[in-house]
This record gives structure tokens, C-alpha cells and sequence, in this order.
């Protein structure tokens, strides 16, 4: 559980200079995930020690992996194979970590022993059917609270079969789970989806030399596949740097650099939704870390404008709404986001949440049932918000702070611990 603190935000004049943004949160996970089922040791470099990769490194522990600390972002594991994780003595607690609960589900649901897993209120109140089902489909033995919908999650593992599965949502976690489940087990397992979410695990398990297929419209495996522990780099984390990217063009007189962040395909819809907005965002020095794409980004303050969002660029951007929000109420005109009804099963309802925050500072934003219509080019005075306990959200209104007409007081921003721990310092470091 993250502390209680608030924080105080004050109008920025411009902000200058070269930032490093911490690792990729989706990856980071990964990385500690696969490590731990691989054989040998990996070592883990610019891993994110926020909360919620902390979780799913305390879940591994606890089923008998070694993990040892080299420097602040440097770990060690020893892989146990993915036949030799032990039982867990305690319940898992997976903190605010939804990809913690959702990955381990899909690994545990093979594994040959007894586990349970628990979240803190707000992960608790999260849809898990989503996963529960095509591994009951598989034949896991899940069973959790709410008509086996939600957390804590008690799991009799072992005894599955592959499946073909179309799921309903286009979700990386989903897909994660079954995939994962289904390379520990002899056949076939594929997933189909809507959209392409997020292959960073179709990436990193190919990294660890498995084979892995992916196409048009999902991803396969055929196991059981065997992991090589191996060096792994994580990319900054693009959603982090969103948060950068929006500052940068909407204080005036901003120019950022910031450094090595992962321009994956699957989650650099933020650069595009801000170009077309108008911002200046450029890609330089483009390069590869451990099977993933990354780039230096620099921004320049822009005068951006209002435009429509919807469809696969929705999925590419899943997690950047908030701050995008905030970038859309700074714009001249409307802008509209639809087609992401999944913003109301974040850490919080993220469309309820940015509409009482920023409305709170007089931006003209409201609700839609899969998204929001903001009418930028108002100026937004100090005040009073709330983070809701989501990370993102304390993040994005201290950036819509940055641009305020007074002084904004954001509650509860603890949270920021779980995907960004230095954010606040950061955000001195340029300049704010
Ligand atoms: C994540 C997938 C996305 C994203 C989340 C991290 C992942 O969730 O919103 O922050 O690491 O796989 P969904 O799988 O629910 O779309």
C-alpha cells in the first residue's frame, strides 16, 4: 500500500533539458517473470523498481527464486525452470499491480501446486473473469471472490489442456495469461484479439528462445517451451515519458530531451496522437535493446489543436488518456476519445476520474460512456484535486498544474511510487 502524501504544483515557466525516464513498467515485469522460469541466470539492467514490478519480484521470491541486487537497477536472477517454482507458504500480494495478478494467474494455472493471490482495495475491485475464464477453459481449477470475478484468487494448478481463444477484449494481460499458461503445457495454444495490444511478452519470450508465432490478429505457442536465462535491457517506459512529452508542449518555451525510451509499435500511439495534435516530437538515434525498440525523444512546445481519437490507436495509447486529457484541454477546439471503455477498469475509472479532476480547474471535459469530449483553449485555474489513488492520474494533473493559472494541490500522490518513483524529482530537474 502506498503512503499518503500530497503534493503542491506550481505554474511552470518553460522547462529545459535532457531527462532519463525509469524503466518500461510492462516489461520490467517480464523480465523478472521470465528470468525466474528460465534456466541459468539472467541479469536484469534498467529494471523499474517501482511498486509494482516490487510485487511480482516478492512473488517469485516466494516461490524459491534467487534474486540478488547489483545497483539500484541491476538484478540478478537465477531461473528455476519453469518445472522447478516452489509452492508459495503465504498468500501472493500483488499490491496495485493488475499485470502481476493477471501474468501469474495464466503461470500458476500450470504449475502442479496451490496458491492464492490478493490485492490491495483497488486491484480487488478489478475485473479478473477476464483471465479466469479461458483458463478455466483450459481446465484450471480458479477460484475467486464476486462469482469468480475478482480477487483474491485461489488456484489449483496443474492439469490443463491448450485451447484456440477469441477474446472478447483486446488485452495484453489477457492474452499474456493464456499464453503463458498454455507454453508450459504439451500442444498448441493461440489467442486471437480485437486489436494487437502490447506484444512485449511474444517479444521477450522469443528473447529467451521460445517460439513464439505472431499474426494478424493474435499470437500462438506450442509447448512445452524451454527459457535460457539471458541479459535483458528495459527501454524507459514510454508511458512515463508521456507525461514528459505533454509538459514539454504545453508550457511554452519548452524544449526536452528525453533518453532511451521504448518506441515499441504496440505502445507509441502517445507520439502519434500528440503529433497529430500538432506537437513537435522528434525520433532520434533509433536503436534496438533485448528485442525491443527504442529511441531519444525531443519535444518542443507547440501550439496543438483538437482532433478525434478512436479505434486502433486507442489500444496503442491505453494507458496515456489521462495525460492526454490534460494535453486536449490546453488545445484549440474539441477533442473526442472514443472506442475506450477499458479506461473505466483501470486503477480507477480513468474517464470519471480526469473529468472530476480537471473539471475541478475549470476545463470544459465530459464523460462519455467509452471516453471523453474536452473543449481545450481554456485557461485552468489552481485548486484542490484528487489522484483517486491512481498513479496516472496524481502524474497527469501535476502536469496539467505545470500550466495553471495558480497553484494546484494534488491528494494523495503516493501512489506515484507504483510505475515512477523519481517523478517528482525529475519534474524539479527540469525545471518546474
Ligand atoms: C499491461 C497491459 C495493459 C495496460 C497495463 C499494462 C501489460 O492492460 O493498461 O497498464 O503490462 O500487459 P490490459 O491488458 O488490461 O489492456
Amino acid at each position: 500500500m502506498h503512503k499518503y502524501e500530497t503534493r503542491t504544483v506550481s505554474p511552470a515557466k518553460s522547462l529545459q533539458g535532457e531527462i532519463v525516464v525509469p524503466g518500461d513498467k510492462s516489461i520490467s515485469h517480464r523480465a523478472i517473470m521470465f528470468a525466474s522460469l528460465a534456466k541459468g541466470e539472467s541479469r536484469v539492467r534498467g529494471l523499474l523498481r517501482g511498486e509494482d514490478c516490487m510485487s511480482t519480484l516478492k512473488a517469485f521470491q516466494a516461490m524459491g527464486v534467487e534474486v540478488v541486487e547489483k545497483s539500484e537497477d541491476e538484478f540478478v536472477i537465477q531461473g528455476r525452470g519453469i518445472d522447478g517454482l516452489l509452492e508459495p507458504e503465504n498468500v501472493v500480494d500483488c499490491g496495485n499491480s493488475g499485470t502481476t495478478m493477471r501474468l501469474m494467474s495464466g503461470i500458476l494455472a500450470a504449475q502442479p501446486f496451490f496458491s492464492v493471490l490478493t490485492g490491495d482495495q483497488y486491484l480487488r475491485k478489478r475485473p479478473m473473469g477476464r483471465v479466469i475464464n479461458p483458463l478455466s477453459e483450459m481446465g484450471a481449477k480458479i477460484l475467486g471472490r464476486d462469482g469468480n470475478s475478482k480477487a483474491p484468487l485461489a488456484i489449483d494448478g496443474g492439469g490443463l489442456k491448450p485451447i484456440e481463444y477469441s477474446s472478447p477484449v483486446a488485452s495484453a494481460q489477457v492474452k499474456s495469461a493464456v499464453l503463458l499458461a498454455g507454453m508450459q503445457i504439451e500442444g498448441t495454444t493461440t489467442v486471437y484479439e480485437p486489436h494487437l495490444s502490447r506484444d512485449h511478452s511474444e517479444r521477450m519470450l522469443r528473447y529467451f528462445g521460445a517460439e513464439i508465432e505472431s499474426f494478424d490478429g493474435g499470437a500462438r505457442v506450442t509447448g512445452p517451451v524451454s527459457l535460457t536465462g539471458r541479459e535483458v535491457i528495459v527501454p524507459g517506459d514510454i508511458s512515463s515519458a508521456a507525461f514528459f512529452l505533454v509538459a514539454g508542449l504545453i508550457v511554452p518555451g519548452s524544449e526536452l530531451l528525453l533518453k532511451n525510451v521504448g518506441v515499441n509499435p504496440t505502445r507509441s500511439g502517445i507520439i502519434d496522437i500528440l503529433q497529430q495534435m500538432g506537437g513537435s516530437i522528434e525520433l532520434l538515434n533509433r536503436r534496438e535493446l533485448s528485442g525491443e525498440p527504442v529511441a531519444d525523444l525531443l519535444v518542443k512546445s507547440s501550439n496543438l489543436k483538437g482532433i478525434e481519437i478512436g479505434g486502433e490507436l486507442v489500444q496503442r495509447a491505453i494507458d496515456e488518456f489521462p495525460v492526454v486529457s490534460v494535453a486536449a484541454a490546453f488545445a484549440s477546439g474539441v477533442t473526442t476519445i472514443c472506442d475506450a471503455k477499458e479506461l473505466r477498469v483501470k486503477e480507477t475509472d480513468r474517464i470519471a476520474a480526469m473529468c472530476d479532476a480537471l473539471g475541478k480547474l475549470g476545463a470544459k471535459i465530459e464523460p462519455l460512456e467509452d471516453g471523453m469530449r474536452i473543449t481545450g483553449g481554456q485557461s485552468l485555474r489552481g485548486g484542490t484535486v484528487g489522484s483517486f489513488g491512481d498513479h496516472r492520474i496524481a502524474m497527469s494533473m501535476a502536469i496539467a498544474a505545470l500550466r495553471a493559472e495558480a497553484e494546484v494541490l494534488i491528494e494523495d500522490t503516493g501512489c506515484t511510487a507504483t510505475s515512477f518513483p523519481n517523478f517528482w524529482e525529475l519534474l524539479a530537474q527540469i525545471g518546474a
